[in-house]
């Protein structure tokens, strides 16, 4: 990386705040100063920073809300956490994982010990930049056939993140689900673009081509364990609940979660959007047709419990297409 890392220090504690700079300023870090979680917030919205040293015990808003806060921030939730605390027991370290952070230090902290898990999160952000960067690649490359070009991977990414979120799975889950969704539809890449774009009725031979593109998908993915849940979306994402899916006709929870999720968040996306076969609906609309049906979409086809978090988190799903429509 080009610029000095900026590491945020949020601490109610102005000595503390020294301390930390103290360690880390010789070091070449870039040390900005917060002494409220309201302050730390305004800052990420603002500046760019590459890691978060946060106290647990804040006036007003406490460690555990700020993390929480950030980490349901699309722009700001890929920045390592570090809660740092005076407590120590077992529910504290609980609550860090549970709100989101990725490490927990005690104080009086050990200097080797803060040195040492900053530059390890500093590693790993970087090589999960790169495992990203090239995930998104890939689903690029495979829209090259398609009429769905632009952000559509990016938005059902995202709609797959809300539902997560909502559904109360791990921050890990819905962030793993955020990225490998946008390999979805990777399969298509075998799929020609005649049959993709044509806008007529297609042939029983060209229909049963395109019901391929989940296996095919799978394949490209392969078999890496990273990739595990990219090719479990790939290959589950156009089953249906009520059985009436492809490419094996799964039913109810024989689904895997991630490809009950994904369905409604592509189904979403497909509807806002313009297709060879029909105009672009609006959230209004699409909402109805999701939740109600209308002969071709029904509610059958979604899991229950997925259906419930969608009309749950609908207002956030029109504000992702908002921010990223083409
Ligand atoms: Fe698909």
């Amino acid at each position: 990386m080009a610029r000095t890392l900026r590491i945020l220090c949020i601490d109610d504690e102005p000595a503390n705040l020294v301390l930390l700079e103290g360690l880390l300023g010789p070091r070449g870090y870039d040390v900005i100063k917060a002494t409220s979680g309201q302050e730390g917030l305004k800052i990420i919205r603002e500046q760019e920073v590459d890691i978060v040293l946060l106290d647990v015990l804040l006036p007003q808003l406490d460690g555990y809300t700020v993390c929480k806060k950030i980490k349901e921030d699309v722009e700001a939730r890929n920045i390592p956490i570090i809660m740092i605390t005076a407590l120590a027991s077992k529910e504290d370290r609980i609550r860090s994982i549970e709100v989101g952070a990725e490490d927990f230090i005690s104080k009086p902290f050990d200097q080797a010990e803060v040195l040492a898990r900053i530059g390890m999160l500093l590693k790993i952000r970087e090589s999960e930049d790169a495992f990203t960067y090239t995930v998104y690649a890939l689903a690029r490359a495979a829209e090259i056939n398609d009429e769905d070009t632009g952000n559509h991977i990016l938005r059902v990414g995202e709609y797959c993140a809300i539902i997560a979120a909502n559904l109360k799975m791990s921050p890990k889950i819905f962030q793993h689900i955020r990225i490998q969704a946008t390999l979805h539809d990777v399969g298509k890449i075998h799929i020609p673009s005649v049959i993709l774009r044509n806008p007529g009725k297609l042939t029983p031979e060209e229909w049963s081509e395109i019901k391929k593109h989940p296996i095919y998908g799978a394949r490209i993915i392969g078999d890496h364990p990273r990739l595990s849940m990219a090719k479990s979306i790939a290959l589950t994402h156009h089953e249906r609940w009520d059985g009436s899916g492809y490419p094996y006709g799964l039913k109810g929870e024989k689904i895997p979660m991630e490809g009950r999720i994904v369905i409604v968040a592509d189904q979403y996306d497909a509807l806002r959007n313009p297709r060879v076969y029909k105009p672009a609906y609006d959230h209004q609309t699409t909402y109805k047709i999701i939740t109600e049906g209308d002969g071709r979409t029904m509610p059958s086809h979604f899991d229950p419990l997925v259906l419930a978090a969608f009309k749950n988190t609908a207002s956030q799903f029109a504000g992702v297409h908002e921010k990223l429509k083409e």
